[in-house]
């Protein structure tokens, strides 16, 4: 069964282009921006232009992604005591990135606007890896732990044999997929029950 933190795929789909979209038009704005005082500097502006303003409306999409991932995600997962520390990185980004995108909006001062604009485009940028290192350590999280067993182990099997002198230990030990590889030789010591039709 798959845990219940766990995001539907159409819901992790919209996620992910979501950032994959804010991440694309912010970097591209960054570039056309750099541009502008080149010879087609108005085809530049122009294109900057259109950028922030797919960058903004894939901005409100997001944030009502953010407030559904609440309850269907986050609360569930802190609850079960998973992924905490890179899921409290996640939230703090982001909350930076809001509130810096709320600056850019309305703050008066030029000085503490550009900050804003350098604070936002730094966590920006750094978003794909963040993600990248939730989703590693989340899964890695999630997965059911299942005893080290191999050469030098002593671990007794379930089959009541040690774990050294078992024929699958060697197995064990080159086998690339090595966690479902024990999961399955542990399943297959299970003498079969019989089970008779009701
Ligand atoms: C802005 C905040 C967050 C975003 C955008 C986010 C997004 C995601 C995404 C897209 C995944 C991969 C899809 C999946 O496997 O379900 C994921 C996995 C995960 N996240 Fe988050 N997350 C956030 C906050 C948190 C917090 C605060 C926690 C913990 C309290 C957390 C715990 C987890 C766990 C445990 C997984 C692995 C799920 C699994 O594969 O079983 N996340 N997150
Ligand atoms: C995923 C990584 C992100 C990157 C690389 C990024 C990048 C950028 C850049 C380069 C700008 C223009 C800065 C300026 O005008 O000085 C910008 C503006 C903005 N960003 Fe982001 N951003 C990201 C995520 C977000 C998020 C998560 C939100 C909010 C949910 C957001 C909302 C905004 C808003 C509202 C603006 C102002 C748009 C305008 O002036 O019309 N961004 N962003």
């Amino acid at each position: 069964m798959l845990p219940f933190w766990r995001l539907d795929p159409p819901f992790r789909f919209a996620i992910y282009i979501a950032f994959a979209v804010l991440f694309a038009s912010g970097a591209a704005w960054l570039a056309a921006d750099q541009l502008k005082e080149t010879s087609n500097g108005e085809i530049w502006q122009q294109a900057a232009a259109y950028l922030l303003m797919v960058h903004g409306g894939a901005a409100m999409v997001t944030l009502m992604l953010l407030g559904a991932l609440f309850p269907v995600h986050i609360g569930r997962a802190w609850r079960a005591k998973k992924n905490r520390a890179t899921g409290i990185v996640m939230l703090a980004f982001n909350a930076v990135l809001i509130a810096t995108a709320l600056g850019l909006y309305y703050l008066a001062s030029e000085i503490l606007r550009s900050w804003a604009s350098n604070l936002h485009i730094a966590f920006g940028l750094a978003m794909p890896l963040l993600f990248l290192a939730h989703v590693k350590t989340g899964r890695w999280s999630s997965t059911p732990r299942v005893p080290r067993r191999g050469p030098g182990s002593q671990a007794p099997l379930p089959c009541g044999q040690e774990g050294s002198r078992h024929p699958a230990s060697r197995e064990n030990q080159y086998s690339g997929l090595g966690l479902s590889f024990v999961t399955w030789v542990n399943r297959a010591q299970v003498p079969p029950t019989n089970h008779r039709p009701i």
